[in-house]
């Protein structure tokens, strides 16, 4: 079967989406688009919310959030509880997104990624296992945070 996963982005990372979203297709994921569907500018954080909490429900175990900076993606979705959404900027700030934070939202910038880094960074992060441990400790504590 196909594994499930949801793209979303603001008009500022909608060309990056639809490359994004037909390179996962390609690789054989089953990818729901939550938008947005063409360059109109809307708010980021109706989509960033969306997906986030989408993953958190457990309808889809990661997904791939991206607007200009990918920071305002990233404060939206981590809003959410047990979602950990990583802003990447190369191959090894997302190979250790993986291995040590357990992303499980990538978080990109188009105005800031050339394509061919931000196919690198989709390719380490869909490819990287998260290392447990003393790592999973940490991501436990973040979860109490605030609460
Ligand atoms: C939209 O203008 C822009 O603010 C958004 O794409 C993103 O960069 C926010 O962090």
């Amino acid at each position: 079967m196909k594994e499930k996963i949801i793209i979303g982005s603001d008009h500022g990372g909608f060309a990056l989406k639809e490359t994004l979203r037909q390179v996962l297709a390609e690789k054989d994921f089953d990818v729901c688009d939550a938008g947005c569907f063409d360059t109109s500018s809307i708010h980021y954080p109706t989509i960033g919310q969306e997906v986030a909490e989408r993953i958190a429900e457990g309808e889809f175990a990661r997904g791939i959030l991206i607007c200009g900076t990918g920071i305002g993606m990233s404060l939206a979705a981590n809003r959410v509880s047990n979602v950990r959404a990583t802003l990447c900027h190369d191959h090894l700030t997302a190979k250790l997104s993986r291995e040590h934070n357990n992303s499980n939202v990538l978080v990109l910038g188009a105005r800031i990624l050339g394509e061919e880094t931000a196919l690198d960074i989709l390719q380490t992060w869909l490819s990287t296992e998260f290392g447990g441990g003393r790592h999973q400790e940490r991501l436990d504590m973040i979860e109490k945070i605030g609460k």
